[in-house]
């Protein structure tokens, strides 16, 4: 695996999502592979309006606005790292309309079926709602066709890359969280798929 894209999927700059995807991505070049990180903070990416004008060709959305840059960032990689907070249980608003949004990739040879998933969620609570904000985001990975990869840390449940922390930064702090981003970055870069 050599192109690895991180999506921070909060709104907050310099939040803990973001951290949690840096260390990750550092890890990743650190064995070889080449990184990007796209966040949505200060960016604008409406959700679809399902208007049924998707094209094969930028600007793919007739929305002009974020989501046109992010496009090509994704048809970049070889394996797309979603990050979110966790809000109400699930991911954010703003990281669900990405994955609406990439809808026209569909239209170029179902795109992103031959690129790898993954995820890291923080959430404030303990049992904030990490791993069903996770789930969440596989799902709609898979509904891209992405192959979805976890984590391979033991001992249970270290398989989902799940951070604890509220005020930003305070991710910092949570070492398991990010000892467990730092193992799927490492893992992503020698992640190798030939795809069908
Ligand atoms: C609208 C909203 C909803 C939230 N819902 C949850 C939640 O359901 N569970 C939880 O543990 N934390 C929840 N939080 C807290 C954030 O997940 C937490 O502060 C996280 O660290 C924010 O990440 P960021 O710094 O990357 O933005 C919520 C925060 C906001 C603003």
């Amino acid at each position: 695996m050599k192109r690895i894209l991180g999506i921070a999927g909060s709104p907050r700059p310099g939040g803990n999502t973001e951290f949690l995807l840096e260390r990750l991505l550092a890890a990743a070049e650190a064995e070889g592979a080449e990184t990007k990180m796209f966040t949505l903070a200060g960016k604008t990416i409406a959700p679809c309006a399902d208007c049924g004008r998707c094209t094969n060709r930028q600007p793919y959305c007739v929305q002009s606005d974020d989501m046109q840059a992010l496009y090509d960032h994704m048809l970049w990689a070889d394996a797309i790292v979603f990050g979110t907070p966790v809000y109400m249980g699930t991911m954010t608003a703003q990281l669900k309309a990405v994955f609406d949004r990439a809808r026209p990739l569909w239209l170029m040879d179902n795109a992103l079926s031959r690129k790898i998933a993954a995820a890291v969620a923080v959430g404030e609570g303990r049992w904030g709602g990490q791993e069903l904000a996770i789930q969440n985001v596989y799902w709609a990975a898979l509904n891209h066709g992405m192959v979805v990869v976890g984590g391979a840390c033991l001992p249970y449940g270290n398989w989902e890359v799940c951070g604890v922390a509220g005020a930003a930064g305070q991710i910092a702090a949570d070492e398991e969280a990010i000892a467990a981003a730092e193992g799927l970055g490492r893992r992503l870069a020698k992640t190798n798929i030939e795809f069908g």
